[in-house]
Parts: C-alpha cells; sequence; structure tokens
C-alpha cells in the first residue's frame, strides 16, 4: 500500500515546492493538500498532475486558524483515508514583521545597546490580531491548530 502524505499549507511556497519534491521522489505517493483555499489548492493540484499523470492527489479544505475548520478536516480526512504515514504541517504565517525604530532609538541611548543591536531583542515588532477562537492568530494558524488536528487524527488511531 503506497503511504500517504497531508501537507498543510500545500497551495504555495515550500508546501507546494515539497509536494512536487515527494512525487519526483516517488509518484505513487498519496498526497493530501490540506489547504484554506480550494482555489488555490486546485491550482496547485493541476501543476502536480501535469508533472505526475498519474498521482493521486485529494483536496481537503483546512484553515488551521479556525478550531472548527480544524474538527471538519480532521474528520473529513480520517474519512478518506485508513491510514495516514506522515504529516508535514507546513501552514503558517508571518505577519506585518518590521523594525521598530522607536524602540531601536531609546535602545541606542540605554545600557541594553550592545546586546540589543548583537540580538535583535525588541527591534522586530509583529502585528499580530485575534482569531475567531480569541487567540493571536500566529500562535493560532503555526501552532495551536496543528496541535488540535494530530490530537484529533490521533485520537481515532491504533
Ligand atoms: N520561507 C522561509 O524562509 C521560512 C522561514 C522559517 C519558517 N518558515 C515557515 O515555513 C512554512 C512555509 O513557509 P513559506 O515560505 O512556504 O510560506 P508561504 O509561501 O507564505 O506559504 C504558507 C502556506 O501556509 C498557508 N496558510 C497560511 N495560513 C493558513 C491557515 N490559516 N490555514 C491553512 N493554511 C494556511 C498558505 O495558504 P495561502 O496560499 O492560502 O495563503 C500557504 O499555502 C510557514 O509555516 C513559515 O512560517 C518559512
Amino acid at each position: 500500500m503506497q503511504p500517504v502524505v497531508l501537507v498543510t499549507g500545500a497551495s504555495s511556497g515550500i508546501g507546494s515546492a515539497l509536494c512536487k519534491r515527494l512525487l519526483r521522489e516517488d509518484a505513487g505517493v498519496r498526497l493530501c493538500l490540506a489547504c484554506r483555499s480550494m482555489q488555490k489548492a486546485s491550482a496547485t493540484k493541476a501543476v502536480l498532475l501535469a508533472a505526475h499523470p498519474t498521482a493521486q492527489v485529494t483536496l481537503v479544505r483546512l484553515d488551521v486558524s479556525s478550531l472548527e475548520s480544524v474538527l471538519r478536516a480532521a474528520s473529513e480526512i480520517q474519512r478518506r483515508f485508513q491510514r495516514l504515514d506522515y504529516l508535514f504541517l507546513n501552514a503558517g504565517i508571518m505577519p506585518n514583521t518590521h523594525v521598530n525604530f522607536k524602540a531601536l532609538i531609546s535602545g541606542l541611548f540605554s545600557g541594553k545597546a550592545v546586546h540589543m543591536l548583537s540580538t535583535a531583542e525588541g527591534l522586530i515588532t509583529q502585528e499580530d490580531c485575534i482569531t475567531a477562537d480569541g487567540l493571536q492568530a500566529v500562535f493560532e494558524t503555526n501552532f495551536f491548530g496543528h496541535f488540535i488536528l494530530v490530537q484529533l487524527l490521533l485520537a481515532v488511531r491504533p
């Protein structure tokens, strides 16, 4: 039986490059692309099938920043696949990262200037937002949504 590989955030960037690489290594691998945009996921699937026409590529809608979506996706994955061999928890965001110039200027005139410039501590800020679940978007997307997904998938596996 060919291995089943689940890739979150497979619609672009590293996720889609990974899918291409996996099929190049083993065209028989069964890929499950778990993406928040079905339009982008379909485009990625088309690119994969163009290079590997016999590949088995399944799409599952998954927004890891929404627990409701994670619950739905977990049960869909369990319904569609009898087994899961590899999980690539790749989906993630890094929104609006920029230099905090106010901190930079005040840091330059403080006793922490060398430490601040050598580590960048306090210099980089990020504008996060709160999701419908009341969590910070970066935390829920990059970590918590995936954590819950894995717990749900493991819950029914031996
Ligand atoms: N590239 C780097 O240098 C680097 C460095 C360190 C860590 N990383 C991490 O590596 C991963 C991939 O990076 P990348 O450069 O390929 O980023 P990317 O091009 O921005 O791709 C991120 C993928 O995650 C998906 N995604 C974002 N939020 C999602 C959500 N709520 N639910 C489901 N999917 C979601 C995106 O979907 P959409 O296409 O719909 O936006 C996209 O497919 C990320 O977790 C990133 O934080 C990357």
